[in-house]
């Protein structure tokens, strides 16, 4: 199983500030568009928060437009940007899920997809009203039951705070209160293989004994690097993908091609004897400078 993960595109209309900067939308079609191009499609897309930047209409109608070509299912769950319900609203109105997603008006926005290999959990850690996130002792109560009743099949958890501290204040300053909650549940539960999430704008990751957590960076803009108490910097880097391909209790990491990228060589133009380089290679036998010509 193939699953990518894109985390806050901060979808936002023209005449704000991030957008006179970045044009986010164009920026989350484009990732969309580079999970559709893969040689193999994604079988899920995790969309780990901050889906638009101010929460309004207007933006989701924007991300709407650019769901709609979204090549697989897309699994959502909310950033502290985010407005829940119109989240909600726009994912039910599009379909394009493959899941049931759960009403805000309710409780906090944690769901299970059951469908796939791969079980996939979504962990709401939003505070309404604030930037930091919280795993709360009834969300820990609740991942605990959803992960004891199914303890045989691998699971993937995704979140939007980043559930750790990275150690540089610019990325935790709005973290995460509960990461101890957090821990003791998954602890017990060693048939989760990974958590992923987002927030930070930027590629991090950790370890909780054999479990790796990791923050995929935004694919409309990235922060500066997290490094010590460096300045608190927005930087216009563009980041692709985050792709996790799944095979029984293995997970690989990996992501996807940026898009436009300006340079792409096909290996097959760059050796003389392709046919047998491949073979060869892929039987595990020797490799002669020959096969690669001038
Ligand atoms: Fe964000
Ligand atoms: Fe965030």
């Amino acid at each position: 199983m193939l699953i990518a993960q894109i985390s806050d595109p901060h979808v936002t209309t023209e005449g704000t500030v991030v957008r006179s900067l970045v044009d986010t939308p164009q920026r989350f079609a484009d990732a969309l568009a580079t999970c559709a191009a893969l040689p193999k499609v994604p079988d899920v897309i995790l969309l780990t928060g901050d889906l638009v930047n101010d929460g309004t209409a207007e933006e989701y109608a924007l991300l709407a437009e650019a769901l709609a070509e979204a090549p697989c299912p897309v699994l959502p769950i909310p950033g502290n940007h985010d407005d829940p319900l119109l989240l909600h609203a726009t994912f039910a109105a599009l379909d394009v899920c493959g899941a049931a997603l759960p009403d805000p008006r309710s409780g906090p926005f944690h769901y299970v997809v059951d469908d796939h290999p791969v079980r996939l959990v979504a962990l709401d850690s939003t505070v309404a009203g604030h930037h930091h996130g919280q795993v709360t002792e009834q969300s820990a109560a609740w991942l605990d039951a959803t992960l004891t009743a199914a303890p045989e099949r691998p699971t993937m958890l995704f979140m939007h705070h980043v559930p750790y501290a990275t150690g540089a204040w610019w990325f935790d300053y709005s973290g995460i209160d509960g990461r101890d909650l957090l821990r003791e549940v998954l602890v017990r539960h060693p048939q989760v293989l990974r958590v992923v999430s987002g927030h930070v704008h930027r590629a991090t990751s950790t370890q909780w004994g054999h479990l790796t957590l990791s923050s995929a960076p935004s694919t409309a803009f990235l922060s500066g690097t997290g490094v010590g108490d460096g300045p608190p910097l927005i930087v216009d880097q563009r980041a692709a993908p985050q792709l996790f391909a799944v095979d029984g209790d293995s997970l690989v990491a990996s992501e996807a091609d940026l898009p436009g990228l300006r340079l792409s060589i096909d290996m097959r133009d760059l050796v003389q004897d392709w046919s047998t380089y491949e073979s060869v290679t892929r039987s595990r036998g020797p490799v002669s400078k020959d096969m690669f010509g001038g």
